[in-house]
């Protein structure tokens, strides 16, 4: 069974509910497992085959605990070469995280789904709709593959 992590940062909820849309989508195809998570040890990512980031954006930056996910994932060469990733994320006004994060996973090589999806605020239906989209794309795309 192909895999599909959703992992998220969310202070307000914002970011939750997006992550929460995601998984939904993705579950939603009967042959993919689906972990929603706002923590994992770097040497758990090799576990999945796609890797799906939500990430609000503070003081224009992703949370910290993802830079130093990513960058511990780089450093201990866990091979993430080829799994599907994207990224998603509440923001107020500038809203960069969700694209760093893209750039991160493609020095990393993952094949990223770009755009990312942000929302601004609470996300409206619109937004949830399009993010349980995201999920649905993901797992589809592994379903092919297999
Ligand atoms: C201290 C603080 C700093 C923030 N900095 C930014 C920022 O630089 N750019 C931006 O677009 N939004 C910024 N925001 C807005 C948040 O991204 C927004 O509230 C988002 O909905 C939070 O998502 P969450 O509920 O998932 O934590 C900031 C919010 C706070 C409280």
């Amino acid at each position: 069974m192909r895999k599909i992590l959703v992992i998220y940062y969310s202070r307000s909820g914002n970011t939750e509910k997006m992550a929460k849309a995601v998984a939904e989508g993705a579950k939603s195809n009967p042959n993919i497992t689906v972990d929603l998570s706002y923590h994992i040890e770097a040497e758990d990512l090799a576990n999945y085959d796609a890797i799906i980031v939500g990430s609000p954006t503070y003081h224009t930056q992703m949370p910290i605990d993802f830079k130093n996910l990513f960058e511990e994932a780089s450093a201990k060469r866990i091979n993430l070469k080829d799994k599907i990733g994207s990224a998603f994320g509440s923001y107020g006004w500038s809203g960069e995280a969700p694209q760093a994060v893209i750039e991160i996973l493609k020095k990393l090589g993952f094949q990223v789904i770009e755009p990312p999806i942000r929302a601004k605020y609470s996300p409206d239906q619109k937004a949830l709709d399009e993010c349980a989209d995201l999920g649905k794309k993901v797992a589809r795309q592994l379903s092919d593959k297999q």
